[in-house]
C-alpha cells in the first residue's frame, strides 16, 4: 500500500495543497516551522482519523474547516479517503461514500507506522504513553482490538463507579457487581493475550535492528503485570477479589491491562533508568521499524512509514545505518531539517521535495542502482 497523492485544504498552515508521492522513498525538507510536522500529521489523521500530537488544533487559524483528501494504491487499485471537521465535527469517507463508525474506517484506511520527536515518551514517559502506544498499534493491526478496548473501559468504568458507591457505604447489587467482574475479566485476559503476543512478534526483529543501528546487542522488550498470567482469568479474578477493600478504599480497579507497562532493556539494564537520550530515540526507532513485519502479516500490505525528524541529535554513523535500513519495498517518508547529510545515492528511488512556509515543491527525482 502506498499514498499516491494527498491534497490538503486549510490545514494548519497549508491553504491549499496537492502533492504526489514517490511509492518508495519521499525526503521532505526544509528549515523550522515550515510544515513538515503537519504534513506527517495529515497522513495520520487521514489514516487513523484523529492525530498523534497533544495539540488538536488542525483548522487553520481564523478558518472554520479543513480538509484532508488521499489517493491510496493497494494491489493496483485505488482507493479514495477523505476526511473533513467542519468546527468539531468530523466526517469521513472512503470512495467517496461517507463511514459512520470509525471502526469501520479505521478497519479499511491506510496503515500508518510514525515514528515522531515525541516518541520519546514512550520510554521516558509515563505507563499511559507506553499503553496508548499498544492501543493504538494494535487498532491497526485487528479489527476486534479497539471495539474491545471501548468494552473493556466500559466495564472499568462502571466497576470503577461501583467501588466509589461501595467506598461511601452506598448499597449496590452485589451479584451484578460479580457479573461486571467477570466480564471485565473475560475482557482483560484478551486485551493481554493479543498485546502479549504483538509484543513477542516485536521482539523477533527489534533487538536485531537496534543492534544494526548502534551495534549494541540484547535490546528487548518487555510486557509487565501487576497480576499472574498463568492461569491467568483464574489468577486476576483471584486477584481482584483479594483485594476488594483496598480497591474501595482507593475507589479503582487496581489490577487488569489498564495498569500494564512496557519496559525496554539493553542487556540486563532498564533502558528507563540507564539509557541515554540517543539510545533511547534508537530504542523506540527500532521498534517502530520491527512493526513493519508485522503489518505485512497481520494486514496482508504493507504500512506507509512517517519518519519526523528521524536524523535530528544523531551521529553520522547512526544516521547511516538507518538509511541503510529502511527498507524500499514500502513508502517512506522522511522529513528532515539537512538534506545535504543524506546520501540520496543509498536509495534507488527517490524523490526530493522542498517545503517553505507551508509551500511544497518537488526538487529531485533521483533513480539510483541501489549501491547496498
Ligand atoms: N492551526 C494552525 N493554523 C495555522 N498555522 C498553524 C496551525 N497549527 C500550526 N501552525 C503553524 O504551522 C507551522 C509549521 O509547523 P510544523 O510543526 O509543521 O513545522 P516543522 O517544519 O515541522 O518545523 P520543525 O523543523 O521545527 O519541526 C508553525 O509555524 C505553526 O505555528
Ligand atoms: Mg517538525
Amino acid at each position: 500500500m502506498y499514498l499516491d497523492e494527498l491534497q490538503l485544504q486549510n490545514f494548519r498552515n497549508y491553504d491549499s495543497l496537492k502533492i504526489k508521492f514517490n511509492s518508495h522513498v519521499n525526503i521532505i525538507y526544509g528549515n523550522n516551522a515550515q510544515g513538515k510536522t503537519n504534513l506527517l500529521e495529515s497522513i495520520y489523521v487521514l489514516g487513523l482519523t484523529k492525530s498523534h500530537l497533544l495539540d488538536n488544533n488542525l483548522i487553520q487559524n481564523g478558518k472554520s474547516s479543513c480538509k484532508i483528501k488521499g489517493t491510496v494504491k493497494k494491489n493496483k487499485f485505488k482507493t479514495k479517503y477523505e476526511i473533513s471537521y467542519l468546527e468539531d465535527k468530523k466526517t469521513l469517507k472512503i470512495d467517496n461514500q461517507e463511514i459512520k463508525k470509525i471502526t469501520d474506517y479505521i478497519n479499511n484506511s491506510l496503515n500508518i507506522i510514525i515514528f515522531y520527536p515525541e516518541d520519546l515518551e514512550i520510554i521516558k514517559g509515563s505507563p499511559n504513553n507506553r499503553r496508548n502506544f499498544l492501543n493504538l498499534e494494535l487498532s491497526q493491526l485487528s479489527d476486534n482490538y479497539l471495539k474491545l478496548l471501548n468494552e473493556f473501559n466500559k466495564l472499568l468504568k462502571i466497576r470503577n463507579e461501583y467501588l466509589k458507591k461501595m467506598a461511601k457505604n452506598i448499597e449496590v447489587d452485589n451479584t451484578y457487581f460479580q457479573i461486571i467482574t467477570n466480564y471485565f475479566v473475560d475482557k482483560s485476559v484478551l486485551i493481554y493475550k493479543m498485546r502479549k503476543k504483538f509484543v513477542e512478534k516485536l521482539n523477533e526483529n527489534c533487538g536485531k535492528i537496534f543492534y544494526e543501528i548502534t551495534k549494541l546487542p540484547d535490546f528487548k522488550i518487555s510486557y509487565v503485570t501487576n497480576y499472574e498470567t498463568e492461569d491467568i482469568k483464574k489468577n486476576l479474578l483471584d486477584k481482584l477479589n483479594k483485594n476488594l477493600k483496598k480497591e474501595i478504599k482507593l475507589g479503582s480497579t487496581l489490577y487488569g491491562p489498564h495498569r500494564d507497562e512496557l519496559e525496554f532493556y539493553l542487556g540486563n539494564n532498564n533502558l528507563k533508568i540507564y539509557g541515554s537520550q540517543g539510545q533511547k530515540r534508537m530504542a523506540v526507532l527500532a521498534m517502530k521499524l520491527a512493526e513493519i513485519p508485522i503489518f505485512k502479516q497481520f494486514k496482508n500490505n504493507n504500512p506507509i512509514l512517517l519518519l519526523d525528524d528521524v536524523f535530528s541529535e544523531l551521529d553520522d554513523i547512526k544516521k547511516n545505518n538507518i538509511i541503510k535500513y529502511i527498507s524500499e519495498d514500502i513508502q517512506v517518508i522522511i522529513t528532515t531539517t539537512e538534506i545535504k547529510k543524506i546520501n540520496k545515492k543509498k536509495f534507488s528511488s527517490v524523490s526530493i521535495f522542498k517545503i517553505k512556509n507551508g509551500e511544497i515543491i518537488r526538487t529531485e527525482e533521483v533513480e539510483n542502482e541501489r549501491t547496498l
